[in-house]
């Protein structure tokens, strides 16, 4: 999830220059498969009437539930036909200018590995759960495929800047852990949300956390925590509405950004469109290191 870490500085042994890797789909064992059908059994018991329209439909779209995990040579082609987006295998978390590059010409890297069956709720990684079922769904969205396409562009130009950790900030608080209105109620859209069992029910029902109206400044502002729950969800209007928002020129935003000071994780400030007021209990109890 935390796709601006890495481990390598070039790519390893077996990578290619843009650090893909082949997916080898024959080289997944029964129980990899397994792992992969039982994380969707278990969230489709969770995901409708939680997530967003978006989601459901291009899980559908993308049939990730052919039995065991998706091949990247079936999804594909579906994929593109859809909007133009394709999934690639890398062999771990990438360097931010790769990840970048990949974005920006709608490609989304995904992790080739899938957790171990005694990891089913936490990982530390991002696995090919977490990236497919999590992430490619929402790529079938003309809207968010846009968007996520203008980020990779926007991350070029932002790490010119020396605004990395800003940008890094929008790219936490909606594709990882987004919430959105819908005439039904709230939404989950964020793939760090949807792919998780736990949070797919924390993140819309738990007291703890705050909900606030999604302002793109004070998102740009708010730090985050990559190690549990989140302490804050910001919910967009529309996909729509988020891509319109993000497609204004970002420089005089930056530059204001420079003399604003850090917004922890649990503030709510003065101007906020906060929508639950939250206790913060889970966090203040030790969160999933609670006794
Ligand atoms: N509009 C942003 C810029 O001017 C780029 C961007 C688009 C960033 C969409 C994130 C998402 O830098
Ligand atoms: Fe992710």
């Amino acid at each position: 999830m935390a796709d601006f870490e890495h481990v390598f500085d070039a790519p390893p042994e077996g990578a290619a220059a843009d650090w893909t890797i082949g997916q080898d789909w024959a080289s997944y064992t029964p129980v990899e498969h397994q792992t992969w059908d039982t994380l969707y059994a278990r969230q489709m018991q969770i995901l409708p009437g939680r997530a967003s329209d978006a989601f459901l439909n291009g899980l559908k779209a993308l049939d990730l539930n052919a039995g065991g995990i998706p091949d990247f040579e079936v999804i594909n082609p579906k994929l593109k036909a859809l909007t133009g987006w394709t999934v690639v295998c890398v062999p771990g978390l990438v360097p931010d200018a790769v990840f970048f590059d990949h974005l920006a010409n709608r490609r989304f890297p995904s992790g080739q590995f899938i957790r171990k069956p005694d990891q089913l709720d936490y990982l530390q990684e991002p696995d090919i759960f977490h990236d497919v079922f999590g992430h490619v769904p929402m790529l079938t969205d003309p809207d968010f495929a846009d968007y996520m396409e203008a980020y990779g562009k926007g991350g070029q130009r932002a790490a010119g800047l020396g605004v990395l950790p800003q940008l890094a900030r929008l790219y936490w608080y909606t594709v990882e852990f987004g919430l959105m209105e819908s005439p039904d109620g709230l939404r989950i859209y964020g793939a760090g949300i949807v792919s998780s069992a736990t949070e797919s029910v924390f993140a819309l029902d738990d007291p703890s956390p705050n909900r606030i109206g999604f302002d793109l400044e004070r998102v740009m502002r708010t730090l985050y925590r990559i190690d549990d729950f989140q302490q804050v969800y910001f919910i967009i209007p529309s996909i729509e509405a988020l891509k319109a928002e993000t497609l204004r020129d970002f420089g005089p935003i930056y530059e204001r950004l420079q003399g604003a000071s850090d917004i922890p994780v649990e503030a709510v400030l003065a101007g906020d469109d906060v929508r639950t007021r939250g206790t913060q209990t889970y966090a203040a109890r030790g969160g999933r290191f609670a006794a």
